[in-house]
Protein backbone atom coordinates (compact mmCIF):
# COMPACT_ATOMS: atom_id res chain seq x y z
CA UNK A 1 0.00 0.00 0.00
CA UNK A 2 1.30 3.84 -0.82
CA UNK A 3 1.33 6.16 1.71
CA UNK A 4 -1.69 8.62 1.02
CA UNK A 5 -2.37 12.06 2.35
CA UNK A 6 -5.70 13.90 2.16
CA UNK A 7 -6.01 17.78 2.06
CA UNK A 8 -9.49 19.20 2.21
CA UNK A 9 -10.59 22.81 2.54
CA UNK A 10 -12.40 25.33 1.14
CA UNK A 11 -11.81 27.38 -2.51
CA UNK A 12 -8.81 28.98 -2.28
CA UNK A 13 -7.36 28.24 1.09
CA UNK A 14 -4.16 27.43 -0.46
CA UNK A 15 -4.63 23.77 -0.86
CA UNK A 16 -3.59 23.52 -4.49
CA UNK A 17 -0.13 24.97 -3.39
CA UNK A 18 0.55 22.77 -0.81
CA UNK A 19 -1.05 19.61 -2.06
CA UNK A 20 1.83 20.37 -5.04
CA UNK A 21 4.28 20.99 -2.65
CA UNK A 22 3.97 18.00 -0.70
CA UNK A 23 4.04 15.83 -3.68
CA UNK A 24 6.82 17.19 -5.13
CA UNK A 25 8.74 17.25 -1.90
CA UNK A 26 7.96 13.36 -1.40
CA UNK A 27 7.84 12.20 -4.92
CA UNK A 28 4.00 11.26 -4.64
CA UNK A 29 1.41 11.45 -7.51
CA UNK A 30 -1.00 14.65 -6.57
CA UNK A 31 -4.96 14.65 -8.00
CA UNK A 32 -6.59 18.07 -7.54
CA UNK A 33 -10.23 16.19 -7.50
CA UNK A 34 -12.17 19.54 -7.98
CA UNK A 35 -10.82 19.35 -11.47
CA UNK A 36 -13.19 16.30 -11.76
CA UNK A 37 -15.82 18.06 -10.40
CA UNK A 38 -14.88 20.94 -12.77
CA UNK A 39 -14.71 18.92 -15.86
CA UNK A 40 -18.01 17.11 -15.01
CA UNK A 41 -19.59 21.05 -14.80
CA UNK A 42 -18.32 22.54 -18.01
CA UNK A 43 -19.42 19.91 -19.81
CA UNK A 44 -23.16 20.39 -18.11
CA UNK A 45 -22.66 24.47 -18.88
CA UNK A 46 -21.95 22.92 -22.30
CA UNK A 47 -25.70 21.09 -22.38
CA UNK A 48 -24.50 17.50 -21.00
CA UNK A 49 -26.20 15.79 -18.45
CA UNK A 50 -24.40 15.26 -15.15
CA UNK A 51 -24.38 11.76 -14.86
CA UNK A 52 -23.73 10.99 -17.99
CA UNK A 53 -21.21 13.52 -17.86
CA UNK A 54 -18.98 12.36 -14.72
CA UNK A 55 -19.14 8.55 -16.56
CA UNK A 56 -17.92 9.52 -19.63
CA UNK A 57 -15.20 11.55 -17.63
CA UNK A 58 -10.95 10.72 -19.76
CA UNK A 59 -8.34 12.07 -18.39
CA UNK A 60 -7.71 14.93 -21.31
CA UNK A 61 -10.45 16.58 -20.16
CA UNK A 62 -9.09 17.54 -17.08
CA UNK A 63 -6.11 18.84 -18.86
CA UNK A 64 -8.05 22.52 -20.06
CA UNK A 65 -7.56 26.06 -18.92
CA UNK A 66 -11.34 26.80 -19.32
CA UNK A 67 -11.74 24.68 -15.84
CA UNK A 68 -10.48 27.08 -14.06
CA UNK A 69 -12.85 30.10 -15.60
CA UNK A 70 -15.64 31.05 -12.11
CA UNK A 71 -18.52 30.16 -13.88
CA UNK A 72 -16.71 26.58 -13.83
CA UNK A 73 -16.36 26.71 -10.18
CA UNK A 74 -20.42 27.21 -9.47
CA UNK A 75 -21.30 24.73 -11.82
CA UNK A 76 -18.67 22.37 -10.29
CA UNK A 77 -20.17 23.13 -7.08
CA UNK A 78 -23.86 22.12 -7.89
CA UNK A 79 -22.97 18.94 -10.02
CA UNK A 80 -21.00 18.02 -7.09
CA UNK A 81 -23.98 18.09 -4.53
CA UNK A 82 -25.44 15.26 -6.90
CA UNK A 83 -25.24 11.94 -5.13
CA UNK A 84 -25.01 10.03 -7.97
CA UNK A 85 -22.07 12.06 -9.61
CA UNK A 86 -20.20 11.70 -6.51
CA UNK A 87 -20.57 8.12 -6.91
CA UNK A 88 -19.44 7.97 -10.56
CA UNK A 89 -16.25 9.79 -9.03
CA UNK A 90 -15.33 7.62 -5.91
CA UNK A 91 -13.53 4.61 -7.94
CA UNK A 92 -11.30 6.23 -10.11
CA UNK A 93 -10.05 8.48 -6.82
CA UNK A 94 -9.84 5.83 -4.59
CA UNK A 95 -7.48 3.93 -7.09
CA UNK A 96 -5.67 7.06 -7.04
CA UNK A 97 -5.47 7.45 -3.36
CA UNK A 98 -3.63 3.68 -3.55
CA UNK A 99 -0.69 4.09 -5.99
CA UNK A 100 2.17 2.01 -4.96
CA UNK A 101 4.69 5.45 -4.89
CA UNK A 102 2.33 7.37 -2.89
CA UNK A 103 -0.20 10.30 -3.70
CA UNK A 104 -2.02 13.41 -2.24
CA UNK A 105 -5.21 14.01 -2.93
CA UNK A 106 -6.76 17.60 -2.76
CA UNK A 107 -10.37 18.32 -2.04
CA UNK A 108 -13.38 18.48 0.36
CA UNK A 109 -14.37 15.03 1.43
CA UNK A 110 -10.83 13.17 0.56
CA UNK A 111 -10.31 12.64 4.59
CA UNK A 112 -14.00 11.67 5.45
CA UNK A 113 -15.37 9.59 2.45
CA UNK A 114 -12.99 8.91 -0.41
CA UNK A 115 -9.88 8.01 2.14
CA UNK A 116 -10.69 7.72 5.67
CA UNK A 117 -8.15 5.51 6.13
CA UNK A 118 -5.50 8.04 5.19
CA UNK A 119 -1.79 8.15 6.68
CA UNK A 120 -2.23 11.91 7.27
CA UNK A 121 -5.12 14.50 6.77
CA UNK A 122 -4.73 18.06 6.80
CA UNK A 123 -7.49 20.74 6.52
CA UNK A 124 -6.64 23.95 5.06
CA UNK A 125 -8.70 26.96 5.47
CA UNK A 126 -8.77 30.62 5.67
CA UNK A 127 -11.10 33.42 6.03
CA UNK A 128 -13.35 33.90 3.29
CA UNK A 129 -12.49 37.61 3.08
CA UNK A 130 -8.67 36.76 2.86
CA UNK A 131 -9.79 33.63 0.08
CA UNK A 132 -11.28 35.72 -2.09
CA UNK A 133 -8.69 38.59 -1.88
CA UNK A 134 -5.85 35.57 -2.85
CA UNK A 135 -8.76 34.39 -5.81
CA UNK A 136 -9.39 38.18 -7.00
CA UNK A 137 -5.47 38.51 -7.47
CA UNK A 138 -5.59 34.91 -9.40
CA UNK A 139 -8.39 36.14 -11.70
CA UNK A 140 -7.26 39.59 -12.38
CA UNK A 141 -3.47 38.53 -13.38
CA UNK A 142 -5.42 35.92 -16.03
CA UNK A 143 -7.31 39.16 -16.98
CA UNK A 144 -10.78 37.34 -16.16
CA UNK A 145 -12.34 40.76 -14.65
CA UNK A 146 -14.78 40.24 -11.51
CA UNK A 147 -14.86 42.75 -8.87
CA UNK A 148 -13.94 41.79 -5.07
CA UNK A 149 -17.25 41.64 -4.27
CA UNK A 150 -18.40 39.66 -6.96
CA UNK A 151 -15.71 37.15 -5.95
CA UNK A 152 -15.87 37.20 -2.30
CA UNK A 153 -20.09 36.34 -3.23
CA UNK A 154 -18.81 33.75 -5.20
CA UNK A 155 -16.36 32.35 -2.63
CA UNK A 156 -19.33 32.63 0.06
CA UNK A 157 -22.10 30.96 -2.10
CA UNK A 158 -20.00 27.63 -2.95
CA UNK A 159 -18.75 27.41 0.72
CA UNK A 160 -22.34 27.15 1.52
CA UNK A 161 -23.41 24.84 -0.96
CA UNK A 162 -20.27 22.47 -0.13
CA UNK A 163 -20.56 22.71 3.45
CA UNK A 164 -24.28 22.65 3.45
CA UNK A 165 -24.78 19.63 0.57
CA UNK A 166 -26.06 16.33 2.58
CA UNK A 167 -24.03 14.08 0.63
CA UNK A 168 -19.92 14.20 1.66
CA UNK A 169 -20.28 18.06 2.83
CA UNK A 170 -17.24 19.60 3.16
CA UNK A 171 -15.87 19.26 6.86
CA UNK A 172 -12.97 18.33 8.15
CA UNK A 173 -13.00 14.90 9.74
CA UNK A 174 -12.63 13.94 13.17
CA UNK A 175 -8.35 13.21 12.99
CA UNK A 176 -7.16 15.84 10.51
CA UNK A 177 -5.22 18.32 11.36
CA UNK A 178 -5.99 22.06 10.54
CA UNK A 179 -3.37 24.54 9.00
CA UNK A 180 -5.06 28.06 8.72
CA UNK A 181 -3.98 29.79 6.04
CA UNK A 182 -4.95 33.45 6.99
CA UNK A 183 -1.77 35.17 8.27
CA UNK A 184 0.45 33.09 6.82
CA UNK A 185 2.71 32.95 3.94
CA UNK A 186 2.52 30.41 1.76
CA UNK A 187 5.91 29.13 1.92
CA UNK A 188 5.03 28.94 5.80
CA UNK A 189 1.95 26.85 5.46
CA UNK A 190 3.67 24.73 2.74
CA UNK A 191 7.00 23.95 5.39
CA UNK A 192 4.09 23.19 7.96
CA UNK A 193 2.18 20.95 5.84
CA UNK A 194 5.44 19.01 5.09
CA UNK A 195 6.50 18.69 8.35
CA UNK A 196 3.35 17.09 9.76
CA UNK A 197 3.36 14.82 6.66
CA UNK A 198 7.34 14.03 7.65
CA UNK A 199 6.15 13.45 11.15
CA UNK A 200 3.85 10.71 10.31
CA UNK A 201 6.46 8.73 8.38
CA UNK A 202 6.48 9.52 5.29
O1 LIG B 1 -11.27 22.64 -5.42
P1 LIG B 1 -12.09 23.35 -6.51
O2 LIG B 1 -12.37 24.77 -6.19
O3 LIG B 1 -11.47 23.17 -7.85
O4 LIG B 1 -13.49 22.55 -6.53
C1 LIG B 1 -14.57 22.92 -7.37
C2 LIG B 1 -15.87 22.42 -6.76
O5 LIG B 1 -15.92 20.99 -6.81
C3 LIG B 1 -16.08 22.77 -5.28
O6 LIG B 1 -16.80 23.98 -5.14
C4 LIG B 1 -16.85 21.60 -4.74
C5 LIG B 1 -16.51 20.45 -5.64
N1 LIG B 1 -15.61 19.46 -5.04
C6 LIG B 1 -16.19 18.50 -4.24
O7 LIG B 1 -17.39 18.54 -3.98
N2 LIG B 1 -15.44 17.49 -3.73
C7 LIG B 1 -14.12 17.44 -3.96
N3 LIG B 1 -13.40 16.42 -3.45
C8 LIG B 1 -13.50 18.43 -4.75
C9 LIG B 1 -14.28 19.45 -5.26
Amino acid sequence: MGFTVSIDGPAAAGKGTISKAVALHFGFAHLDTGLLYRAVGAKVLEGAEPLAAALALMADDLDNDTLRRPEVAQAASKVAALPAVRAALVDFQRSFAARVGGAVLDGRDIGTVICPEADVKLFVTASAEVRARRRFAELSVKGLAQSFDEVLADVQDRDARDMGRADAPLKPAADAIEIDTSDMAIEDAVAAAVALVEAKGA
